[in-house]
């Protein structure tokens, strides 16, 4: 097979920025995506539905006037987040998640939740209202070796979580581990996980090859090759559990290029056509819809996009921009060492 039609993807998990990185990136998105979750964590991060809706705005005022694509908004809980907040973003239409950053865990979490029993009120509205729980799932203690940090938050923190609402829907985000995929499959309808392009691409070698390199680094951060071999399946397996979303984190390259880097992958120009590849390289390109366009959508109770998109391979590798511009600074675009030989018609 070496062209393929699948119903218009959306990507579950998204950070578009603000400002001129904001416009930089969107198009890339726009173009494929049917929709999108943005993630909120802005600075400051996304709390209230008031900012969640001039967010939203702002990204419909950078599309051209004949687009189809619909942001779907997040909150970005606290300690302090009040459960009319989610009441009023869901009344409004606004709110399709809620998202649980533990505090200090990743890139703009510092205002994120510091015990996940002071957000239990929010958590009942949530249950009660059907409002999705989007988590980070990674433990933020320092005395945790950083590669088990998702291993250790499933057993301390989202194992309990779900005895305590266990109609609460959950997203395990960009799931790491092939501990993390045997727990969403050992567990029931109410709980999913999104899978990153990088995830199913790279392993925690891949951040060392021909030396140190920033443009590898995510959180969660790329373990082992049987994770990463973990990932893959549970992702061409066609699991209704497991649906695509790429993690998109645009920075600017003087932000990854430095002590202190920052984590995120900016890999909205590759994800969807490497994610092919991977697929016809498992020899299971039926399921390609499934977990690009269809899993996702159901989970989160919403139609599968009505119209579809064709991707083909190609005789000559399609040639990847190390970056794009973005006013004087650079982003660098997600890819691997291996020649890329699909593409989107
Ligand atoms: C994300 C970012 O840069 O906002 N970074 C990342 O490494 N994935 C935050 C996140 O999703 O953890
Ligand atoms: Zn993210």
């Amino acid at each position: 097979m070496n062209e393929i039609t699948i119903k218009r993807p959306d990507d579950w998990h998204l950070h578009l920025r603000d400002g001129d990185i904001l416009t930089a990136v969107l198009p890339f998105t726009a173009e494929l995506y049917g929709r999108a979750i943005i993630m909120p964590n802005l600075k400051p991060p996304v709390t209230t539905v008031k900012v969640a809706a001039a967010y939203r705005q702002r990204i419909l005022d950078c599309l051209p006037p004949d687009h189809g694509f619909e942001p779907l908004m997040t909150l970005y809980l606290t300690d302090n987040t009040e459960p009319s907040e989610i009441r009023l973003g869901k009344d409004e239409g606004i709110i399709r998640a809620v998202k649980l950053y533990p505090a200090g865990a990743t890139t703009n979490s510092e205002f994120g939740v510091t015990s996940i029993k002071k957000t239990y009120r929010v958590l009942e509205i949530m249950q009660e209202l059907d409002v999705p729980l989007s988590v980070h799932g990674e433990i933020h203690d320092p005395g945790v070796d950083i590669f088990e940090r998702e291993a250790v938050f499933i057993d301390r923190e989202l194992n309990p979580l779900r005895k305590n609402f266990p109609e609460l829907g959950i997203i395990l985000e960009h799931v790491s581990s092939k501990t993390g995929v045997d727990y969403v499959r050992s567990v029931d309808r109410y709980l999913g996980a999104t899978i990153t392009p990088h995830h199913m691409l790279i392993n925690r070698s891949s951040i060392f090859a021909g030396g140190l390199n920033p443009h590898m680094y995510c959180l969660p951060v790329a373990k082992r090759e049987s994770d990463r071999i973990a990932i893959c399946e549970a992702a061409v397996s066609g699991d209704p559990r497991f649906f695509f979303g790429s993690d998109s984190a645009p920075h600017r390259v003087t932000d990854k290029e430095k002590t202190g880097g920052a984590a995120g992958i900016f890999n909205s120009p590759t994800a969807l056509p490497y994610i092919a590849q991977k697929f016809e390289a498992e020899g299971a390109l039926e399921n390609l819809e499934a977990f690009m366009s269809l899993n996702g959508a159901r989970f989160y109770g919403l139609p599968p996009n009505s119209d579809r998109i064709s991707l083909k391979k190609v005789d000559a590798p399609v040639s990847v921009p190390e970056f794009i511009e973005v006013g004087p600074d650079r982003v660098n675009v997600f890819q691997t060492i291996e020649p890329l030989f699909w593409d989107v018609v």
